[in-house]
């Protein structure tokens, strides 16, 4: 199996390529872009992105899975990402974690991650990539429903 950047992400990664002053450092970019384009992180994603950037695949495979951000098959479910970090805990992440593990983890797949940079809207998930702030169960049953 072979994977190529569809050519809205090659011209992506082209006009990103005279942003950062070293090619490495693309990595966290196009590890997100392969996602975004698969769904996941295949092993022929890894791959190619080893060859461009001219790092070893152990390398790229090492970042990819130290972020959370990050998976390395499809999902079948809708994935939401809960925030677990300090400002989203204190402020019921985790009551918000219980109460869709109660309602919707037959459609949604639950992923904890770690503090996602939008800590003044504790507690945070996202939904596909899009942001959702100050999440109640209130919240999420329309997100939900919506979705
Ligand atoms: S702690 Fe949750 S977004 Fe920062």
């Amino acid at each position: 199996m072979s994977f190529r950047f569809n050519q809205e992400n090659t011209i992506k990664i082209a006009s990103l390529l005279n942003r950062y002053p070293q090619k490495k450092a693309l990595i966290l970019p196009l590890l997100w872009l392969a996602q975004k384009q698969e769904g996941f992180i295949s092993d022929a994603a890894m791959k190619n992105i080893s060859e461009f950037l001219e790092l070893p695949l152990m390398h790229v495979y090492s970042v990819a899975s130290f972020y959370t951000m990050f998976r390395f098959a499809k999902n079948e479910k809708k994935v939401i990402e809960v925030c677990r970090t300090l400002s989203c805990e204190l402020n019921g992440s985790e009551d918000i974690k219980k109460y869709i593990q109660s309602n919707y983890s037959d459609r949604f797949e639950i992923v904890e991650v770690e503090c996602m940079g939008a800590c003044s809207g504790a507690p945070m998930c996202t939904l596909e990539g899009k942001y959702f702030e100050n999440v109640t169960p209130q919240k999420i049953d329309k997100v939900f429903n919506d979705n």
